[in-house]
C-alpha cells in the first residue's frame, strides 16, 4: 500500500526521506519518488524499488524540505510516469488513497488546458491544486489545498509542496492514515509512525477532513472551514529496535519468534487466575448490555477473518452469544439484517483496512455497538468504534501476519471469557482453567519454536509440490484456513484450507499422491472425526502431515509425518498449531527462495476497497 513521507528542517532532506521510505517498504509498493526543494522543486521517481530510486537521486542533493512516496498501483501500471510525486508546474503532490471522481475532474482540467502525463487519479490533485492556487487572484498553498480537497471524492492522505512557499509542507487527510512527527527544529509527515520514529516519538494523528502545514519549527492544523484545531501530542512507545530484524534472516521469522513475548504482552495485567476473571478496562459495555446481547457479528478480512471464525466458536461456547462471521468486503453489499441490538466486532491488525472500516460504518449506521480489535494505536478503526481492544503485538513488518494473528486469538479468548462470566455462561472454575492455560501458552509456544528444525525438514521434503491441502474440524478449521493462507501467500504454492468433513463433497477429487495434506489433529472432541478424514485421504494415496499433541501415541499409525505441539486446553490448541504452521510456511518459502517479507502482489495494509 502506498506510503507518504515529508520532511522539513535544518538537515539535508534527501537522506532522511530515503531512509523514511525504506521503513515504509513493508507496506508493499511498486514504485517510489521524491521531490526536494533545491532552489526549485526537483523531482526524481522510478518504477521499482527504492534502491533504483537511489541510483537516479544524488544523495547529496541540497535542500532541507521534501516529500516522498512509495506507490502501490491502483490507477495505471507501475511505470515511472505513474510514480509519485505528481507535478503541476510549481506544485508537487504525493497521495495515498483513491480519488473516485478523478475522471470528471480530469476532463474539466483538460478543458482548462492542463496536460496529463500519467494515468493516475493523483495527478488531478496536482493540477487542481495548481488551478485553485492561481485562478482567482492567487492563493497560498494551504488555502489552495483546502479548496482542492473540498472537490475530491474518495480517500486521501496528501502532502504537497510549492516552489513559491519552500518553507512549508501542506497536508490533508480523509479516510487514509496520516500522522505528523514533531521534532526539534524539524517536522515530519508520514502514513505511519515507523517512517520517522528514528527522529521523534512525539506525534499527532491527523483526523479526517483536517488540513494543515508543517514548518521546520512549527505546525498548524485546521478544519475545512479554516478554524484552527488544537490537538494533544501523543508519545509513541515503540522504538526503532523493535522494528528491526534482530539477527533473523527475515522479519517474518523474527516475528514468529516474538510470539511468546507478544502473547504475554497481550494478556499482561488482564487475567486473574484466583478470581477466574478477565478485566478489559477498555471495554465500554455495561454488564446489563452484555447480558441483553442476543447476537454478535464479527467483521474482518484475510488472516483477521480466520481469527474471527475462532472468535465465533468461542463467543458461542463461552458466552452463549449467537455470532456471525462476515467477510468485510461482502458485508455492506449483502443487505445485513441488523436492528441495533447486536454487537459488531471488527478485527483488523492494521486498523486501516478499507473494507473493514466501511463494514463497521455500515453496522454503526444501524446503531450497533462496536468493538475494534487492532494492533495499531491511533489507527482509523480506533476512532470509529465504541471500544478498542489492542492486541499489543508490536510492529509487524513482514507482510504475512503472524504475531498479530495469535495476538488476535488471545484477545478473542479474553473477550469471550469476560462476556461469558458476565452472562453467567461459564463458571469461575471453567474460567480459571482457561486462564491457567492461557498463562502457559508463552512457554508452550517456545517449545514449538524450539522444534523448528524438525518443521524445516518437513517443509524441505514437500517444498516442490504444486498443491497442498490443510484440513481441520471445529476449532481447527480456522487453523487450517490460516495455514493454507500463510503457505500460499509466501511460498506461492496453491493451498486450500478445508473443513475436513467437506472433503468428500468435492475436493477429494483433487487428492493424489502428489498432494500433501496437513491435518490439524490435536486432541479434542473432534479428534476421532479427523482420524476418519485422514483415512479418507490416505486411501487416495495422499501424503499426510499431522499436527498432533506430544502425548498422542496413536497418530503415527495413520500419517506420514507428525509435527508435534504441546498438549493444552482443547480451546487453546489453535494458538500452538498456528505457530507450527507459520514455521512450515516460512521454511517452505525459504526452500523455494521466495521474497518472504514482501510477497508479490501483496500489501501490509489494504487501505483501498
Ligand atoms: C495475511 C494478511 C492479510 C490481512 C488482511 C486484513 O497474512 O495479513 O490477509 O489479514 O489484509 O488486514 P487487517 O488485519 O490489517 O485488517
Amino acid at each position: 500500500m502506498c506510503g507518504i513521507v515529508g520532511y522539513i528542517g535544518s538537515e539535508q532532506a534527501v537522506p532522511i526521506l530515503i531512509d523514511s521510505l525504506k521503513t515504509l517498504e513493508y507496506r508493499g509498493y511498486d514504485s517510489a519518488g521524491v521531490t526536494v526543494y533545491n532552489g526549485k522543486l526537483e523531482t526524481y521517481k522510478v518504477a521499482g524499488r527504492i534502491m533504483e530510486l537511489e541510483k537516479v537521486l544524488p544523495i547529496d542533493t541540497p535542500g532541507n524540505v521534501g516529500i516522498g512516496h512509495t506507490r502501490w498501483a491502483t490507477h495505471g501500471k507501475p511505470e515511472t510516469r505513474n510514480a509519485h510525486p505528481h507535478l503541476s508546474s510549481n506544485v508537487s503532490v504525493v497521495h495515498n488513497g483513491i480519488i473516485e471522481n478523478y475522471m470528471v475532474l480530469k476532463e474539466r482540467l483538460i478543458g482548462l488546458g492542463y496536460e496529463f502525463k500519467s494515468d493516475t487519479d493523483t495527478e488531478v490533485i496536482a493540477h487542481l491544486l495548481h488551478f485553485n492556487m492561481n485562478h482567482d487572484g492567487g492563493k497560498h498553498l494551504l488555502d489552495g489545498l483546502t479548496e482542492t480537497i473540498k472537490e475530491l471524492e474518495g480517500s486521501y492522505a496528501i502532502a504537497a509542496m510549492c516552489e513559491e512557499e519552500p518553507d512549508i509542507i501542506a497536508f490533508a487527510r480523509k479516510d487514509s492514515p496520516l500522522v505528523i512527527g514533531i521534532g526539534k527544529g524539524s517536522n515530519y509527515a508520514a502514513s505511519d509512525v515507523t517512517a520517522f520514529l528514528k527522529h521523534t516519538r512525539e506525534v499527532i494523528f491527523i483526523s479526517d477532513n483536517e488540513v494543515g502545514l508543517l514548518r521546520s519549527d512549527s505546525f498548524e492544523i485546521f478544519d475545512l472551514n479554516g478554524n484552527s484545531v488544537s490537538r494533544d501530542i501523543e508519545i509513541i512507545e515503540w522504538n526503532l529496535e523493535a522494528a528491526e530484524k534482530a539477527g533473523y534472516e527475515h522479519f517474518m521469522l523474527k516475528e514468529i519468534h516474538e510470539q511468546p513475548t507478544s502473547i504475554r504482552n497481550t494478556f499482561a495485567g488482564k487475567l486473574s487466575e484466583i478470581e477466574g476473571t478477565v478485566t478489559l478496562d477498555e471495554l465500554y459495555l455495561q454488564p446489563e448490555e452484555v447480558k441483553r446481547l442476543k447476537r454478535a457479528t464479527i467483521i474482518a478480512c484475510g488472516t483477521s477473518w480466520n481469527a474471527g471464525i475462532l472468535g465465533k466458536y468461542l463467543f458461542e461456547k463461552l458466552a452463549g452469544i449467537h455470532t456471525d462471521i462476515e467477510t468485510a468486503s461482502e458485508f455492506r453489499y449483502s443487505n445485513p439484517i441488523l436492528c441495533g441490538e447486536e454487537l459488531t466486532i471488527a478485527i483488523t491488525q492494521s486498523g486501516e483496512t478499507a473494507d473493514t472500516l466501511a463494514a463497521v460504518r455500515s453496522s454503526t449506521s444501524y446503531g450497533c455497538r462496536s468493538i475494534a480489535i487492532t494492533n495499531v494505536v491511533g489507527s482509523t478503526i480506533t476512532r470509529e468504534s465504541d471500544s478498542v481492544l489492542y492486541t499489543r503485538a508490536g510492529p509487524e513488518i513482514g507482510v504475512a501476519a503472524t504475531k498479530t494473528f495469535t495476538a488476535q486469538l488471545l484477545v478473542l479468548y479474553m473477550l469471550a471469557i469476560n462476556l461469558g462470566r458476565t452472562r453467567g455462561v461459564i463458571s469461575a472454575a471453567e474460567a480459571k482453567d482457561l486462564i491457567a492455560g492461557i498463562k502457559r501458552l508463552p512457554g508452550q509456544i517456545q517449545k514449538v519454536l524450539d522444534r523448528k528444525d524438525a518443521i524445516n525438514e518437513c517443509a524441505i521434503q514437500f517444498a516442490d509440490k504444486r498443491d497442498y491441502f490443510f484440513i481441520g474440524r471445529y476449532l481447527n478449521y480456522p487453523v487450517a484456513l490460516e495455514g493454507a493462507l500463510k503457505l500460499k501467500e509466501i511460498s506461492y504454492i496453491h493451498a486450500e484450507g478445508y473443513a475436513a468433513g467437506e472433503l468428500k463433497h468435492g475436493p477429494l477429487a483433487l487428492i493424489t499422491d502428489e498432494t500433501p495434506v496437513v491435518a490439524i489433529a490435536t486432541k479434542g472432541h473432534t479428534y476421532e472425526k479427523i482420524l476418519s478424514n485422514i483415512k479418507e485421504v490416505k486411501a487416495r494415496n495422499a501424503t499426510v502431515i499431522a499436527v498432533a499433541n506430544d502425548d498422542d501415541t496413536e497418530i503415527e499409525k495413520y500419517v506420514d509425518v507428525v509435527i508435534r505441539v504441546p498438549s493444552s486446553h482443547e480451546l487453546l490448541a489453535p494458538v500452538l498449531s498456528s505457530v507450527a504452521l507459520q514455521l512450515l510456511s516460512y521454511y517452505t518459502a525459504l526452500a523455494r527462495d521466495c521474497s518472504i517479507d514482501k510477497p508479490r502482489n501483496l500489501a501490509k495494509s489494504v487501505t483501498v476497497e
